[in-house]
């Protein structure tokens, strides 16, 4: 395991993961029957941002700094503000210092009755996550293969709640096991949600994890990109995206707010990208999830899996 979270944080992808995420928390808190999170993969939880590493890769200045600064409409402000607020509770006096990670988010939403249990597999930052959500009863953190948890922890006892899946991808089976993983764990809890990230390098793994997803049935699933430069490099994130099952009913329209107000903060790779991946066969699911992405010039697409 050699990736290190610290690299990225606050970078453009975690923006829009944690967007969405902090949406999905929010409607979860509209009912008062308590929920569970299950973070796989949640990282260290907190981010130095002038740390060595956050400095060397610059990356969250294209990210939460743009945000941070930009002007963006009363909607979209009100829409992001859950999220906007957890940031601003981790950081002092209006500078921004420290970025929350998926786990600080998450207990950021927690209400008294709901729990939430995180994994981190890598050593150092299972340490640094223990220490930095240490002293909160309704947090469980778990030195476990987030692949392991997802099976073991479905279904919660309370019976609603996310399981939040945002694995490394430096291995090549992490797409895989985003397919083999939701699938088991969707046929034990069938009505929760699931949130798994995914990178845009180019389009082939991303299309191939649709197509692999179609053929697995699940009933309710939406799919979420952005992007903000050219594929093809493998060595660039160009973009990011998101698949949502059993997704809160408003998210769709949130996102289509959301969504085009990020492109607009962080300079979208419009329509140069609008042709790849689009050819393709197969059933009317899985064309309407390729043949909705990245209508001519745009850089955001919500596609809605069950239409
Ligand atoms: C993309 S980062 C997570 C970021 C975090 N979810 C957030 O949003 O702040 C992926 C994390 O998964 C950890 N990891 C890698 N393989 C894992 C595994 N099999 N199980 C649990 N964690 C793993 C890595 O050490 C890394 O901290």
């Amino acid at each position: 395991m050699n990736y290190r979270h610290e690299f990225h944080a606050g970078n453009f992808a975690d923006v829009f993961k944690h967007a969405i995420l902090c949406r999905i928390l929010h409607h979860l808190r509209g009912k008062p029957a308590a929920f569970r999170v299950i973070d796989t993969h949640a990282g260290a939880g907190l981010y130095d941002l002038a740390s060595a590493a956050a400095e060397r890769s610059g990356e969250w200045h294209d990210g939460i700094e743009k945000l941070l600064s930009a002007e963006i409409s009363a909607e979209v402000a009100a829409l992001l503000a859950p999220y906007l607020e957890a940031v601003s509770a981790c950081n002092s006096g209006g500078r921004l210092r420290i970025y929350p990670g998926s786990p600080t988010l998450i207990r950021a939403l927690l209400r008294p009755q709901d729990r939430l249990i995180a994994c981190e597999l890598e050593p150092k930052a299972h340490l640094a996550l223990a220490r930095n959500l240490r002293g909160d009863s309704r947090v469980k953190i778990l030195e476990l293969d987030g692949w392991v948890a997802l099976n073991a922890y479905v279904p919660p006892k309370e019976r609603r709640g996310l399981v939040f899946v945002d694995p490394p991808f430096e291995a090549g089976s992490d797409f895989s096991n985003l397919v083999s993983g939701l699938t088991a764990a969707h046929r034990k809890w069938a009505t929760g949600i699931y949130a798994l990230w995914y990178p845009l390098k180019g389009r082939r793994d991303a299309d191939l994890l649709a197509r692999r997803l179609g053929r697995a049935g699940l009933p309710k699933v939406l799919r979420a990109e952005i992007l903000v430069a050219p594929l093809g490099d493998p060595a660039r994130l160009g973009g990011a995206g998101m698949i949502l099952v059993n997704p809160p009913w408003t998210l769709e329209s949130e996102l289509s707010a959301i969504l085009p107000a990020l492109i607009r903060v962080f300079g979208g790779a419009g329509e140069a990208h609008f042709s790849s991946g689009l050819a393709c066969g197969g059933t009317r699911t899985e064309r309407s999830l390729m043949y909705g992405l990245f209508p001519q010039g745009r850089s955001w697409c919500v596609v809605p899996y069950w239409q």
